[in-house]
This record gives C-alpha cells, structure tokens and sequence, in this order.
C-alpha cells in the first residue's frame, strides 16, 4: 500500500491512517483500537443494522455506523464520547433484552461487548421467544438468542453460496429463516457450518455444544408473531 493513499483521520484523539475502502471500523482495528460491533465481522460485507458501532463525528449531528462509514483526511471521529457511548450501550441493552440468558453462548461477542461497556442488565421487555429447533444432527438453532444482525445469512449467501437462509416478515415480526420456514433439519442446508462460526451470540451453535450447555430440548419449531399465521405456500 502506498503511504500517499491512505487517508489520515482523528480517532478519540489519536492519528490512524485507513487504507483506500477502508470503513473507521476496519482502520481502527487494524490499528488496533477496537469499536463495538456486532453485525460486523471481517470477511462478510457490512450491513450496517446494528448500530452497536456508532461513533460521533464533529460537525455531524446524526452519529454514525463505523461499520459502513469511510474517513476522510482530516476527519474527527469520537468512540468514546459521553454520547456515543451512551448510544452503544443503549443498542447493546436493547438486544440483550431479547436474549434470555440460558438461550446465550457465555463466551459470545454480543457477551463480550456488553461486558466492556458495563451493560449487565436491560430495562426492556423481551419479545415472545420463539422454540428451539433441534431438527437439525450438527446445528442447534435458538432464534431465541438471535439478534437479526444477518451474519449467518451473508455467510450462506454470500460464502458459501447456499442461500438457505433469509429473513421473513418486517419490523418486530422480522425473523431469521431456513428456506420458506422450515425446520433447520429438513431444510436444504448442507451442514456446513459458516453460519454456526458467522453467529455472534449462539443463536446457531454445534450441537454438541448446545447440549454441553444444557441447551437440549425438543420441542416444536415455532415463529415469531404474524409468519406462524400465514397459508402455507402452494406446492
Ligand atoms: Fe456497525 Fe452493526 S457493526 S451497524
């Protein structure tokens, strides 16, 4: 890389160069100063629906998702300001609201992030939990712990090419899907596993890990809200 192309910005204070298409996410981290992130990760494409990353930019007044954000020479970026770490912590209580702890692997990223900003409780409501589904030999599924960050959908899509995975319904309904709802196990996933190291709370896990954790069960697969309701699609 040439030293002329990158792109020099100020990050709490400190100088960090990103190289050319770098996000203030994947600059920080190169230099290493992490951001909280949870729909992130390297090697998938940003989507930018977290927000966990949100970082305060001078002469901005919305904050920004440096996930998706590219510096500019001369930019004046704050992680660690009073408001977006208020802004972090809110979003990363909002989501452990609907994570019930036993539904949680305990070494998780959403775990990990909640543990460095000091969340260790949420104010909020979960939303109805849908069951776990145990239909699959090698994959645990506990949409219960699911975040809708979408990670284990572009690792299928976009990596390994499978396209087994998408999200169904819209708003508080919205839920993550194998092929058109059904169970994991008769789904047309091959068991590869990208989705299992794509998800960052354990909402898919090895299945033998989930039952280390006494996360065997049995029970129906269920959905959230309005999609249980709809006709089943015509053959
Ligand atoms: Fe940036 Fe999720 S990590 S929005």
């Amino acid at each position: 890389m040439n030293a002329a192309d990158m792109i020099r910005f100020e990050l709490d204070g400190r100088e960090i160069d990103a190289a050319p298409g770098e996000s203030i996410l994947q600059a920080a981290r190169r230099a290493g100063t992490d951001i909280p992130h949870l729909c992130y990760t390297d090697g998938l494409r940003a989507d930018g629906n977290c927000r966990a990353c949100v970082v305060e930019i001078d002469g901005e007044r919305v904050l920004a998702p440096s996930c998706c954000r590219a510096p500019k020479a001369g930019m004046k970026v704050k992680a660690e300001s009073e408001r977006a770490r208020a802004s972090q912590r809110m979003v990363l209580e909002l989501l452990r609201a609907d994570v019930p702890a036993a539904a949680e692997k305990p070494d998780s990223e959403l775990a990990h992030w909640c543990e460095e900003l000091g969340v260790t409780e949420s104010r909020f409501a979960p939303r109805d939990q849908p069951a776990p589904d145990r239909s699959h030999p090698g994959i645990a599924v506990n949409l219960a712990a699911c975040i809708q960050c979408t990670r284990c959908l572009r690792a299928c899509r976009e990596v390994q090419v499978n396209d087994v995975i998408g999200l169904a319904q819209r708003g508080a309904d919205t839920a993550i899907v194998f092929d058109f709802n059904d169970p994991m196990g008769t789904s047309s996933c091959v068991g590869c596993g990208e989705c299992v190291q794509a998800c960052p709370t354990g909402a898919l896990l090895p299945a033998a890990l989930a039952d280390l954790l006494g996360q065997t069960v049995s029970e129906p697969v269920a959905v959230r809200g309005a999609f249980a309701e709809q006709p089943a699609l015509a053959p």
